[in-house]
């Protein structure tokens, strides 16, 4: 393999050591976050939509760059724009930015790596696909510059989905990085994003274009079918159907490269050397998207590696003990207040009278016992979860966004604590 590929084992081996050091700290129930990721040189961090897939890659990316060292990327997909900028992403585009050491001014801690990110372009890596693909540059140029090409680029093949994988790919081989964490676009469906190598696969072998691309050829051979052609484009406007059969054609000598790549890209999907995070809340139909998901991963022979269960309520609003207090609280808020009052209201308002102290405590207490009940339905989505890998993780709902450095290291502690 390349120089960058020995590179890469090199670092590995130091990355491994830092995991083994603070593998003891970092133990869950049943495995362990840090391990998984010290051990891999991909992350894929998939789920379903909002439950802080995105974070969940850039805290996986900032941990690993500051304990286990190394070149570190992120590649997002769709950062919060005040998560882009604490990361020192200035905007779209496939190139990767170093995360300057001072975005971490204020947490008292350094990178033993390097921590890079990219935020995805999908139609530059597009254009690379073709340019790549194209037997030469004018044929490359001539796809580009084609009116129906960004429309094909954009609908045809899940393209979001493929491209992101494909990327990733590119990435792995020109083998410059340690660790490559991936967020995947929030797809309707989080299966799409395994499927999309496939089914571009799929496409490009597909009697269906050979077809599309058939009566363009027969056309310049046989004039009969110039009538057709004419009245069809009349009737779809301008030279709708000139652009469709030339831009198949166009794209004919590429398929077989298209194929190939295609399958290279599921291949590296389903590396021992990569391993999937699936993220999910614990919210119902997040819950059963993500199992779904992982049965899929499963299924289909992809290294599922953990589950990331975010936004968990803290595990005390299960105990009876703090429970029977709020419920006592709120049945006797007056009661409270008065034997409070009557010990002496010293830290209280001056204005503090027996009917504000109840409101008070009266809404604590029902507070409390909202979260407990959240919290029992948490409970019982995951003990509806059926196999799970070996690990599952869960991380709080943080009081706060997830927007910079220091929010990023606190959903990252968690996550591999
Ligand atoms: N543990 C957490 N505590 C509090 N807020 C969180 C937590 N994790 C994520 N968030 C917040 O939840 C929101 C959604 O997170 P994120 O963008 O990472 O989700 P996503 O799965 O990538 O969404 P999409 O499917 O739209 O791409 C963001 O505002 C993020 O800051
Ligand atoms: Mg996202």
């Amino acid at each position: 393999m390349t120089a960058g590929a020995g590179g890469r084992r090199t670092a590995g081996a130091g990355r491994t050591t830092g995991a083994g050091r603070t593998a003891g700290a970092g133990r869950t129930d049943r495995g362990d976050l840090e391990a998984l990721v010290a051990a891999r040189e991909i992350v894929v961090c998939c789920g379903p939509g909002g439950v802080g897939k995105t974070s969940t890659a850039a805290a996986i990316g900032t941990m690993a760059a500051l304990r286990h060292g190394g070149r570190v990327l992120v590649v997002t997909v769709d950062p919060a724009r005040r998560l882009a900028t604490a990361l020192g992403l200035s905007g779209i585009g496939n190139d990767a930015t170093v995360v300057p050491p001072a975005a971490l001014a204020g947490t008292g801690l350094t990178f033993r790596g390097q921590l890079e990110v990219a935020m995805l372009d999908t139609k530059q890596s597009w254009d690379d696909l073709v340019r790549r693909h194209a037997p030469d540059r004018r044929s490359a140029e001539e796809i580009l510059a084609n009116p129906l090409y960004e429309n094909v680029a954009g609908r045809f093949v899940q393209s979001h989905d493929y491209i992101a994988a494909e990327r990733l790919y590119e990435l792995h081989l020109q083998g410059d990085y340690d660790l490559i964490v991936v967020d995947t676009p929030p797809s309707r469906n989080a299966i799409d994003f395994l499927e999309a190598p496939r089914r571009m696969a799929e496409f490009f072998s597909s009697r269906l274009l050979r077809w599309l691309v058939a009566p363009y050829r027969v056309r310049l051979v046989n004039l009969a079918s110039r009538p057709f052609t004419q009245v069809a484009d009349r009737i779809l406007g301008s030279a709708f159907l000139a652009d469709v059969t030339e831009f198949f054609l166009a794209f004919q000598g590429m398929y077989d490269g298209f194929v190939e790549r295609a399958a290279a890209v599921q291949a590296l999907l389903a590396d021992p050397r990569t391993t999937f995070v699936t993220v999910s809340t614990l919210e119902p139909a997040a819950r059963r998207e993500a199992e779904v998901l992982m049965s899929e991963l499963i299924a289909r022979g992809l290294p599922l590696g953990a589950l990331v269960l975010n936004k968990v309520l803290p595990g005390y609003l299960l105990d009876p003990a703090p429970a029977a207090t709020a419920e006592r609280l709120r049945a006797d808020a007056a009661g409270v207040a008065a034997t409070l009052l009557a010990a002496g209201p010293e830290g209280l308002p001056p204005d503090a009278d027996e009917r504000l102290v109840a409101g008070v405590l009266n809404e604590v207490a029902e507070s409390y016992l909202g979260y407990r009940v959240v919290a029992r339905r948490e409970a019982e989505q995951r003990a509806r979860l059926g196999a799970l890998p070996s690990v599952v993780v869960s991380v709080p709902y943080l009081d706060q966004d997830v927007h910079d450095l220091a929010s990023l290291v606190r959903l990252g502690e968690a996550l591999f604590t």
